[in-house]
């Protein structure tokens, strides 16, 4: 099958490098000629772990192409993905759907045939139903369906998690329509391991949404969780083992932490908030979920600063800055909060991230940047862990002990166990559990 992918984000690159070797024939386009250049050289603009060489295998095999001309893409393709981004508009929240209409009117000129063309990127409940309205408009005569078939893709996992969803969501209104969809996800269809919902567009569109808002939700929930049981002895580890293991619930997305982040969670609670007030039926819940988790990021500085006694004129090592571990993506992450109130409170930031530093560099002034964990860590006060890269969860302490000030580790992300840390002579603070001493 011929594919255009309209928009080369996380989600389109991702996404038509992984249709490519599903066998189907992608072709990826971007208004960024810059973009375009370096992918054809096999240069890929994110880190996603083996999206290099997933692009670059398909990339050879002929399948995957990349190219700043939607004229020449689309008229033959089967299959149109609006995957471009929905960024939350200034001021309001609301999603900006400008990039998504701009998409949908340059496909309208250039349709030759029937295609199917189908909202990949996070849009509001309704918005399918209006790129046809536009389409139409532009050109009456074409023959043309428009489904919805959002992504579940997770950084870091992401190529993964496309070709082992748990499920595919199709909104879409006729038989042909769904027919595309099959034929396009048919490696996944045939193994009949993974569920499809086939629904109206709607619903489709609120999935995602609602997917979205539930998990952080389940992150905002556990978190204040956390905040009960450091108050009342309990211990955070525990509380999520003991409810994650009722089958109703579900162990998945309890881990506390400094709050939810990136470039979906935020972004999508928000523009549910707001949709959902547009249509007459707010939602109380989400709207104190995006509450709760826009002040815990301001309040894990102050967790810090008390656990330091003060950083006025105090080195801080900070480990990780990215939202997650294994993206470069600093999208809403709790560093970009948490790194200048602490600043502001007289603070010295010294910070490492195995692949954050180029992005995190543009976004946080002033944070002095090491080249490993051992250079941020020398003479430090002590250690902050803001993002859980694997290369943080088996750190030498005996060594860094010894490069540090003071033997003091603040776990935003609870990858260390209280006794261990005080048996290798730390003074221990981490989220929803006692601090401990050596
Ligand atoms: C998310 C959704 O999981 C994905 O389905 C959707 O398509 C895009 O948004 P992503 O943003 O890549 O994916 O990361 P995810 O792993 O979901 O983590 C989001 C945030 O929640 C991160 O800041 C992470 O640190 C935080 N988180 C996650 C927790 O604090 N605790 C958890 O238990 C899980």
């Amino acid at each position: 099958m011929r594919v255009a992918m309209i928009g080369t984000g996380y989600v389109g690159l991702v996404s038509g490098a992984c249709f490519s070797n599903f066998g189907h024939h992608v072709v990826c386009v971007d208004k960024d000629a810059e973009k375009i250049e370096r992918l054809k050289k096999g240069d890929i603009p994110i880190f996603e772990p083996g999206l290099n060489r997933l692009v670059a295998d398909n990339a050879a095999s002929g399948r995957l192409s990349f190219s700043t001309d939607l004229t020449s893409a689309v008229p033959d393709a089967e299959a149109v993905f609006i995957a471009v981004g929905t960024p939350s508009r200034r001021g309001d929240g609301f999603a900006d759907l400008s990039y998504v209409y701009d998409a949908a009117s340059e496909i309208a000129d250039s349709l030759k045939s029937y295609t199917v063309v189908i909202t990949k990127s996070t849009v509001p409940v309704g918005t399918s139903n209006k790129v046809e309205q536009i389409i139409r408009q532009r050109q009456p005569g074409a023959e043309f369906d428009v489904a919805s078939n959002p992504e579940f893709l997770r950084e870091g996992s992401a190529i993964e998690d496309f070709q082992r969803p748990d499920r595919i969501v199709v909104g879409a209104d006729t038989d042909r329509a769904r027919n595309v969809l099959r034929a396009l996800y048919r490696p996944l269809f045939l193994n009949d391991k993974t569920p499809f919902v086939f629904t109206s567009r709607e619903s489709s569109e609120l999935i995602k949404y609602a997917s979205n808002a539930f998990l952080a939700m389940k992150i905002t929930f556990i978190n204040e969780m956390a905040d009960l049981c450091e108050k009342s002895g309990a211990d955070i580890q525990d509380v999520s083992r003991g409810i994650g293991l009722d089958g109703r619930i579900g162990s998945k997305f309890l881990n506390a932490g400094p709050g939810y982040g990136g470039s979906c969670f935020p972004k999508d609670t928000l523009a549910l908030v707001r949709l959902a007030e547009e249509y007459g039926a707010p939602s109380r819940l989400i709207e104190s979920v995006v509450d709760v988790n826009d002040n815990r990021k301001k309040r894990m500085a102050e967790k810090i600063i008390s656990a330091f006694g003060g950083v006025k004129g105090k080195t801080v090592a900070v480990l990780g800055v990215t939202f997650k571990p294994n993206t470069d993506d600093m999208r809403d992450s709790p560093s970009l909060d948490i790194i200048p109130a602490l600043q502001a409170a007289g603070a010295i930031i010294r910070a490492f991230d195995p692949e954050g530093m180029v992005e995190a560099g543009k976004m946080l002034q002033g944070v002095v940047w090491a080249k490993n964990t051992f250079e941020a860590v020398s003479k430090a006060d002590g250690v902050v862990i803001l993002t859980e890269w694997n290369e943080f969860r088996a750190l030498d302490f005996t060594l860094l002990k010894s490069l540090l000030k003071r033997a003091l580790l603040v776990d935003l992300r609870n990858i260390y166990n209280p006794r261990d840390m005080v048996e290798a002579g730390f003074e221990y603070h981490s989220v929803g559990r006692s601090s401990v001493k050596p």
